[in-house]
């Protein structure tokens, strides 16, 4: 497994990350048996996956916390996040920080980010709850502090504009793929300049391992313009990207997102070891060739309203 440095945390990391979130929640959203769920974890650790994001929201962060037991604490790098109610207060931050510690069961969070925050939350967001967060990191609770967007509403990045204006991340979550390529300009450009750290969800999520969902995204883009309808008519319309190298959708898709200048981490979320272990094989593929690419980025130019959900 390749490794990156994460922006200017100075933490390596693997290229490809688990996410203990999205659909899946390692298969706790379709009540696979937990010591499935703990193999999930293991089994990426075993692939060379040092990367893990959960979540409080999410109901994981036990799950995470028991496949990582018994690991070297340096050798893997456990990101977790909290929500932010209208009403959230320093207090309750600190208090759910306490909690995931808890339930990892490590004594400090490497990267702690604030979950899915709406644009027109964020000042308020920022201004109440950063404090806390710097001081946790005084106190040793969490290492770096990292936001992530609501990308099935902010497809747009709207955001993490107001984000990268400020000092005070050093990482970011940003949706991404092959269909919604808004973040090259809106955010990559930028995290790259500044060293922020970017994760990447939302590579194959619903889009790409559902057949039926991508045919009905592909109708509702259409429908808005975003695309030509005579790509949508085909048959097999990414018929080029298996043409182009890709054993699969979700191979292509994965593989799309790693080859992106910007993206550090690719999350891949999977309930299932087999998923795992034929995700891990995609990134460490080369990347589709150019022709491929250059063809995925054209039809999908003018992409910005969905997020492949
Ligand atoms: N706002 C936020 O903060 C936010 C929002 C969304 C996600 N996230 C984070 O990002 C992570 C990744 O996002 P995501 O869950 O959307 O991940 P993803 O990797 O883009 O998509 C995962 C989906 O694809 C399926 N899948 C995975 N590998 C497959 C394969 N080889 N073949 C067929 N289907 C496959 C999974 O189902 P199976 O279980 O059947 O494999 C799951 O439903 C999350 O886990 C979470 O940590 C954060």
């Amino acid at each position: 497994m390749d490794t990156v440095t994460l922006g200017s945390t100075g933490l390596r990391v693997s290229v490809m990350g688990l996410g203990a979130g999205g659909s899946s929640r390692l298969g706790a959203s379709y009540d696979a048996p937990r010591a499935e769920s703990v193999a999930v974890v293991r089994r990426a650790l075993e692939l060379g996956v040092n990367l893990i994001d959960t979540a409080e929201a999410y109901q994981t962060e036990e799950i995470v916390g028991e496949g990582v037991r018994g690991v070297p604490r340096d050798s893997v790098i456990l990101c977790t996040k909290k929500s932010v109610p209208r009403d959230i207060t320093p207090a309750d931050l600190r208090q759910s920080c306490e909690g995931s510690l808890r339930r990892l069961g490590v004594e400090t969070i490497d990267v702690y980010q604030l979950h899915a925050v709406r644009p027109d939350r964020y000042v308020q967001v920022r201004d109440t709850l950063v404090p806390t967060l710097l001081d946790l990191r005084d106190e040793g609770k969490i290492r770096f502090l990292g936001i992530t967007e609501y990308f099935e509403r902010d497809t747009n990045h709207e955001m993490l504009q107001m984000a990268l204006e400020d000092n005070c991340w050093q990482v970011m979550m940003v949706g991404f793929n092959l269909l919604n390529q808004t973040a090259r300009e809106r955010v990559f450009l930028h995290t790259q300049r500044r060293g922020i750290g970017t994760l990447i969800m939302f590579a194959v999520r619903r889009a790409f391992s559902q057949p039926e969902r991508m045919r009905a995204i592909l109708e509702e883009l259409v429908a808005q313009g975003q695309l030509d309808p005579e790509f949508s008519r085909q048959d097999d319309p990414f018929r080029f990207l298996i043409d182009g190298g890709a054993v699969s959708l979700p191979d292509a898709a994965y593989r799309f997102c790693r080859c992106e200048p910007g993206a550090d981490v690719v999350l891949s979320g999977t309930g299932k070891v087999e998923h795992l272990e034929s995700n891990v094989e995609s990134f460490g593929r080369p990347p589709l060739s150019p022709e491929a690419t250059a063809r995925a980025k054209a039809i999908f130019a003018r992409v910005d309203s969905i997020s492949g959900s």
